[in-house]
């Protein structure tokens, strides 16, 4: 394993993103959807970094991975989307990889007309990307390797190290 991002500089940008977020929504009400259970970690620490007064929290359950590939299929374990119509929304996603679980719930979310929808995501493989999810809050841009640690697994495993790590078996 080797440290990729440590805790101080992840505190910082998770910092600066709810700032970017609270500046965004002002006095808005908005629900910020938390995407399981990678998004947990960061999401409990970004939740904290958003000064809005009119922001509920929800969850979703999505998975594409087994073990450190993408299976390329989506399923979506758990959540009602109804409730979200014509609400503005912040989907919290912890790294967008290929891009296929976001696209495939940004099409199911878009059937339900929420009045807006605008992404987080910690971590982003731009290379691998290539701008199929457009992120509007990012944390980091990495390179195409595998990382666990605050909050990211693998097979389960490591969600709970402080800093973000390449895992390299
Ligand atoms: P995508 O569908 O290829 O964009 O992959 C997104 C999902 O795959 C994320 O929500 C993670 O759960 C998982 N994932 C992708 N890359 C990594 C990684 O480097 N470490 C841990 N999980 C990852």
């Amino acid at each position: 394993m080797r440290k990729l991002i440590c805790r101080d500089t992840i505190h910082k940008r998770v910092q600066e993103i709810g700032a970017q977020i609270s500046d965004h929504y002002q006095n808005r009400p908005f629900t910020c959807l938390i995407i399981l259970k990678g998004s947990t970690v960061f999401a409990a620490d970004l939740i904290r970094a958003i000064t809005s007064e009119f922001m509920d929290i929800d969850f979703i359950r999505l998975s594409s991975y087994c073990g450190t590939h993408s299976t390329g299929k989506v399923e979506m374990l758990m959540g009602e989307l109804e409730k979200f119509r014509g609400r503005e929304l912040l989907v919290v996603e912890d790294i967008v990889d290929t891009g296929t679980t976001l696209s495939f719930f940004l099409e199911k979310l878009n059937e339900i007309k929420p009045a807006s929808i605008k992404i987080c995501s910690l971590l982003e493989k731009k290379e691998i990307n290539k701008g199929r999810v457009k992120i509007d809050f990012l944390g980091f841009d990495i390179k195409n390797e595998f990382v666990i640690g605050y909050g990211l697994d693998m097979n389960e495993r490591f969600r709970n190290l402080p800093d973000i790590m390449v895992y390299e078996g």
